[in-house]
């Protein structure tokens, strides 16, 4: 599930009229990063919850039959493959409106019928990138998962004083030798946080959560809070907290998505040479 109904507004104007997830990180949007990494964990059913104006995120991952055959017939077969795979064979996509912006628990409960109840399910904030050259940050979630049968959230380190932009847990080590989230706050100040210990955008959740998120009200910021969700149900079921291995970044940010920008291209075989040398005189330069 991939709740992409924001409006982006820390990108205006470079948003007016394009979703903030089909911003580029070198040559792919966001969002195709976050998909990449649901298959590669095993994900085949996507469900995307747009906002109003948010159709052509839909758009990048349905066939475009028209610029394959352009593209076949020019012999750009490498093109060819990267348009292709996109959404992979056997892997479906589907969408439903978050008409209005409640919250990150409200957008969740918007694709409750793409659930089956007894089911685990993953959700995937597609601001947050995670650059590992292991398994990705859903594939660490899905292993405890495995491992413990319970709910399973991303968790990183993070500034003590920026609490108030994260959800936050504390945890204890349970008999699974996992460690469980014993509590879980959203956006705390820092004077009341429990740990420094924030939630990243990756959770791999109970399909019975959908009951709790039905009846939790209003929480941070006027809004229906996944955390609130979660931290009430957790009560019951167990939920644990994988710390994340790899880098995080915040592409929800211009600093975020420029460091993610620069990070990911030096992955690239044919770009790092050449922009590590950019980097290196535009560092002459500042000096
Ligand atoms: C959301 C969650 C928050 C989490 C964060 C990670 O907040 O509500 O718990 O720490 O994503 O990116 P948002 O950044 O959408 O305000």
């Amino acid at each position: 599930m991939f709740p992409v109904a924001g409006l982006g507004t820390r990108f205006l104007p470079a948003t007016k009229a394009v979703p903030k997830e089909l911003l580029p990180v070198v040559d792919r949007p966001l969002i195709q990063y976050a998909v990449q990494e649901a298959v590669e964990a095993g994900v085949d059913t996507l469900v995307f919850v747009i906002g109003p104006e948010k159709r052509a995120i839909l758009k990048h991952f349905e066939r475009d039959p028209g610029l394959e055959e352009l593209l076949a017939s020019a012999g750009k077969d490498e093109l060819l493959a990267r348009v292709r795979d996109i959404l992979p064979d056997g892997v479906s996509a589907h969408a439903t409106v978050q008409e209005q912006a409640l919250g990150l628990g409200h957008a969740v409960l918007c694709a409750r019928e793409f659930v089956p109840a007894d089911e685990h399910f993953a959700v995937l904030l597609p601001d947050d990138m995670v650059l590992n050259h292991g398994p990705g940050a859903l594939a660490q979630l899905v292993a405890v998962h495995e491992a413990t049968g319970g709910g399973v959230i991303g968790m990183e380190r993070i500034d003590p004083s920026l609490t108030g932009s994260y959800g936050i847990a504390e945890v204890a080590e349970d008999d699974s030798g996992y460690s469980r989230i014993a509590s879980l706050v959203e956006k705390p100040p820092p004077e009341e946080a429990p740990s420094n210990l924030g939630v990243v955008g990756r959770y791999v959740l109970d399909g019975r959560l959908f009951d709790t998120l039905e009846t939790i009200g209003k929480g941070a910021g006027g809004e229906i809070q996944l955390t609130d969700g979660i931290a009430q149900f957790m009560g019951e079921h167990p939920v644990y907290a994988q710390a994340l291995e790899g880098k995080r970044y915040d592409c929800g940010s211009r600093m975020g998505m420029l460091q993610a920008n620069i990070d990911y291209a030096l992955e690239v075989d044919d770009l790092r040479d050449r922009l590590l040398a950019h980097l290196n005189s535009a560092l002459a330069r500042q000096r």
